[in-house]
């Protein structure tokens, strides 16, 4: 009996793999289940090359559509087995510079060749896409909004937020600043790349803002000098710095928060397989692109406790993607 299924397993599977008419009806089958939706005909095409139906399976169940859509069924993206990782986060202030930058000439040519897509990576906010798709970008915005509302909720703090005054650190175009300029008193949106800013502004302008003031951040003195605040953010933006610069907006974000101020804010701290040396980084080529760091969860604890903020809460989220081996964290922090 066993030998007869193994058998008819065995030919069920060369057939799918042999007949691109059954391989697109898998493919189909694929997504309908794994993905919940249907596919497009370009899609189906892109699923044909695999060789099998294991190579099909894995291909879908390793996905970033799935790990971000079905976390929950994912599991946890670290097993504990992982190793240490060599992260070198201290370096004398003139090559601490050049890290700046390299980072800024980075994100001014990646603003203004691709500005939404360097914000949310789908293909869909490429310029060449970008019509009739704005709405829907910036509606994003909203999203991380409630995300930030609930976890203060949840972790009891004063969610009034009419009276406060808020940090953004690397505001991009405005996706989230906008929707911040209407919840609380007075927005302070720094980013290091002038063309983002300046399609920021553009939207703050159209919804009649008034209480955003953005600052272009030119050197590292700007980045150190930050004014104060109740409330410190920033997501997706300290994983795509080299770590001594993470360290850096992240010191400067807490020395900004006043006495019992909040800051909530998002980086990479593992990646199987990172390292960072400074020598090595800055010795070998560098294009504009967008580059991912990890600064890892203990160096983050020390800054907090250096700068006299508690730990509310460190969340797994799924801002980098979810991705097995990486772990993203949200961290809610307060000023003592
Ligand atoms: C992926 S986008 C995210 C934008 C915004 N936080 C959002 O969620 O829509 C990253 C932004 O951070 C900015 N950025 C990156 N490194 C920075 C730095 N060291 N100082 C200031 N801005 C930085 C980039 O210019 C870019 O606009």
């Amino acid at each position: 009996m066993k030998a007869k299924m193994t058998k008819l397993l065995h030919r069920l599977k060369n057939t799918v793999s042999s007949s691109p008419l059954d391989k697109a009806t898998a493919v189909q089958y694929a997504y309908r289940l794994i993905l919940g939706r249907e596919p497009s005909a370009a899609e189906v095409l892109a699923h044909l090359g695999h060789p099998d139906l294991q190579a099909l399976r894995r291909s879908f169940f390793e996905s970033q559509e799935f790990r971000s859509n079905y976390r929950w069924l994912c599991g946890a993206t670290l097993s504990g087995y992982e190793p240490p990782l060599s992260v070198q986060d201290w370096v004398d202030p003139a090559t601490l510079k050049r890290l700046f930058v390299h980072i800024q000439a980075s994100w001014r040519t990646i603003g203004e060749q691709e500005p939404y897509w360097s914000v949310l990576s789908a293909d869909e906010y490429k310029l060449a896409n970008i019509q009739g798709r704005l709405e829907e970008f910036y509606r994003s915005g909203w999203e991380s909004f409630h995300l930030l509302v609930n976890t203060m909720k949840r972790n009891g703090l004063d969610d009034r937020l009419e009276d406060k005054t808020l940090l953004e650190y690397g505001c991009g175009v405005g996706r989230v600043t906008n929707v911040l300029a209407q919840k609380f008193k007075r927005v302070h949106a720094y980013d290091v790349s002038t063309s983002h800013l300046a399609l920021a502004r553009q939207v703050t302008d159209s919804l009649g803002l008034a209480n955003v003031h953005y600052v272009a951040v030119q050197s590292l003195r700007d980045m150190q000098e930050l004014p104060q605040v109740d409330m410190a953010y920033s997501i997706i933006v300290l994983q795509h710095n080299p770590p001594p610069i993470i360290r850096l907006i992240l010191e400067s974000m807490l020395d900004a928060l006043k006495p019992g101020g909040t800051a909530l804010f998002q980086l990479l701290t593992y990646q199987e397989g990172y390292s960072f040396r400074v020598e090595e980084y800055l010795s070998s080529p560098r294009p504009a692109q967008i580059e991912m760091h990890v600064l890892p969860q203990q160096r983050v604890f020390e800054i907090i406790a250096d700068k006299r903020c508690r730990v509310l809460e460190v969340l797994d989220d799924a801002l980098a993607g979810y991705r097995k081996g990486q772990l993203s964290n949200t961290f809610l922090v307060q000023k003592r």
